[in-house]
Parts: C-alpha cells; sequence; structure tokens
C-alpha cells in the first residue's frame, strides 16, 4: 500500500524556536495509515540533505496530512522553513507493526520531545473510532516553550507535563513524573504506549511499565534506507529461539517493550 507521492504544503505553523507544525494537502492516493507509521521526505532535490528523513504521521484525515517537525540539522531547517505551496517528495507510509487499539481501554501515554507526535494520531484515532478509555498523556521536554501542550487540543483526558529546567508542570522528566503519577495511584493497570528517545523508553522498560499491563513502544534510530534494506537500524529482541535482530523502520517502529533486550541494545 505504500507508495511515492507529491505533498504540497498548505499550512504552517511555528510552535517553538525548535518545533512547527507542517500541514499538506493528503496526496491524491495517499493510503491509510496507523499510529506508529512515518513518512520519509526527500526534503530538497540537491544532494544535501541526499538521504530521506523520517517524521512520524501526528494526524492523517481525509485532506490534511499533519507533521511535528523539530529543528536539529539541516534537513529538519528546510522542511521547517518551506512556504506554503512548497512541493515535498514523501514516502510511505513506512512501519510494519503500529499500535494496537486500547478497545476502550484505559490508556497512559508517555511522549518525550517530537514522540508527542505519534501519541497525538493514536489518541486521535481511537477517539475517532470510540475504542479509547480514560486517556492521561504524561509529556516532557526540556523546557517550557518547548512543550507544545496547545498542539494536543481535546486529545487525551488529562494532560500531565514535565520540563528538565522546571519552567513548566513537574520539574524533571516524563520518567520520574510517570512513577510520581504511579506511586500516588493516578496511573496504572491499562496499557502503556510510549515514544520518544531511547533513554526515556529504556528507563520506563526497567520501571514504572511493570504497573501497566502492557508496554508499547515505538522506537527512534537514525535512518538510512527506511524501508528494511540496509539493516543500519536494528534493535535486538528476545525470541524463543534467542535474540534476534530486527529493523525499527520496517519489522517496528512499535514493539512490545518487554520483548527488547535491553541489555545488549547499544543505541
Ligand atoms: C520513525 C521516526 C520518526 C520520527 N518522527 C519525528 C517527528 O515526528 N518529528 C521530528 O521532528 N523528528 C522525528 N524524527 C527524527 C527526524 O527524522 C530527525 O530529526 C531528522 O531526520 C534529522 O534530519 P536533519 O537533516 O535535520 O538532521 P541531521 O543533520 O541528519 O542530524 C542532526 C543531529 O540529529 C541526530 N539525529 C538525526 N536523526 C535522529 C534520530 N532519529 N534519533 C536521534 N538522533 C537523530 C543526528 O545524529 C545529528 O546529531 C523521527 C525519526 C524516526 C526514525
Ligand atoms: S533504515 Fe535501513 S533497515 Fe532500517
Amino acid at each position: 500500500m505504500k507508495g511515492l507521492f507529491t505533498g504540497r504544503i498548505i499550512r504552517t505553523q511555528r510552535l517553538s524556536p525548535l518545533s512547527h507544525l507542517i500541514v499538506f494537502e493528503r496526496p491524491r492516493g495517499f493510503p491509510d495509515a496507523a499510529p506508529g507509521q512515518f513518512v520519509s521526505l526527500r526534503i530538497t532535490s540537491t544532494i544535501t540533505p541526499l538521504l530521506r528523513r523520517p517524521f512520524s504521521i501526528m494526524d492523517l484525515t481525509g485532506t490534511e496530512l499533519h507533521l511535528l517537525v523539530k529543528v536539529v540539522g539541516k534537513g529538519s531547517d528546510i522542511l521547517a522553513h518551506s512556504p506554503c505551496g512548497a512541493e515535498i517528495d514523501i514516502a510511505g507510509p513506512f512501519g510494519g507493526t503500529v499500535f494496537p487499539s486500547p478497545e476502550k481501554k484505559d490508556a497512559v501515554f508517555v511522549a518525550g520531545g517530537t514522540g508527542l507526535a505519534p501519541m497525538i494520531f493514536a489518541a486521535r484515532t481511537w477517539k475517532r473510532d470510540r475504542s479509547l478509555g480514560r486517556a492521561d498523556l504524561v509529556y516532557g521536554a526540556g523546557c517550557e516553550e518547548e512543550l507544545l501542550v496547545s498542539l494536543c487540543g481535546e486529545d487525551f483526558t488529562a494532560v500531565h507535563s514535565a520540563t528538565i529546567d522546571g519552567s513548566c508542570g513537574f520539574e524533571g522528566d516524563a520518567v520520574a513524573l510517570l512513577e510520581k503519577l504511579v506511586e500516588e495511584g493516578k496511573a496504572g493497570g491499562g496499557i502503556l504506549y510510549s515514544c520518544g528517545p531511547t533513554g526515556m523508553v529504556r528507563a520506563m522498560a526497567g520501571r514504572a511499565a511493570a504497573r501497566f499491563s502492557r508496554h508499547l513502544t515505538s522506537l527512534e534510530s537514525v535512518m538510512a534506507c527506511g524501508v528494511g534494506a540496509c539493516r543500519g537500524c536494528t534493535v535486538p529482541v528476545k525470541t524463543d529461539g534467542g535474540t534476534v535482530l530486527r529493523t525499527i523502520c520496517s519489522d517496528g517502529t512499535v514493539f512490545d517493550a518487554s520483548e527488547i533486550d535491553w541489555e545488549r541494545w547499544e543505541e
């Protein structure tokens, strides 16, 4: 179902000094996508950046495709500052596994930084099809201006924010805030969904996640091909026959965090 498309930017919004919402007109024939999937953008026709850049789908409606873009280097900088009307080569949707629906159970979503994008897509999709119970978002960023709470709209029942510098909400990271909520009996028992820096997911997998029935996480990695060919994005996964290497781009991006061999994974 995946393919190559040309996406036209129809709206952009600067959300913070580094983060931008980029809305494309949904390309004709662009397939439906599920939470946890991503698109891969060839941002310029020049040789820098040469490789496609992956971005999680933050929303996909009948007419629009939404991406959250944080500027970290040349590719994201060009994309974030592209004008309305610009046409960009979009491949996808990619990702062989997606977040399973909570089937009306309660869910806690933990997002670090731009890991917010797939969490919003998940909550929004499941609210639309009425398969979400209570939905708590635990969301961490470096500082208040990078905390993009305004993006969440009505997607979650409650938003619990953390900043590393303490400028807004809980002082610390999303994992410490999740642990506090669990200790206070305000979270735990339902399904835990997460996306963010690997260190965040690793810390949760060893601690607070034990209080949830399942912990499903969308992993990120620097990607070259994005389609499972170069094997540059592997993660060790425990199976009955031992540990095997799976690609994040095509065997994932969504994994059961309890199946990842965290001790062997050196990102
Ligand atoms: C499945 C997936 C989904 C993603 N979703 C989003 C999203 O929704 N929004 C968003 O802003 N970004 C997202 N990213 C990250 C995004 O792809 C990178 O930030 C982007 O490719 C950087 O390109 P660049 O040319 O700007 O920077 P580069 O010049 O390529 O890199 C700048 C710096 O960022 C580091 N870097 C690049 N990619 C990653 C990565 N994946 N993980 C950790 N460090 C990295 C590089 O090592 C380098 O230090 C996602 C990545 C993956 C794999
Ligand atoms: S990026 Fe090439 S296999 Fe994943």
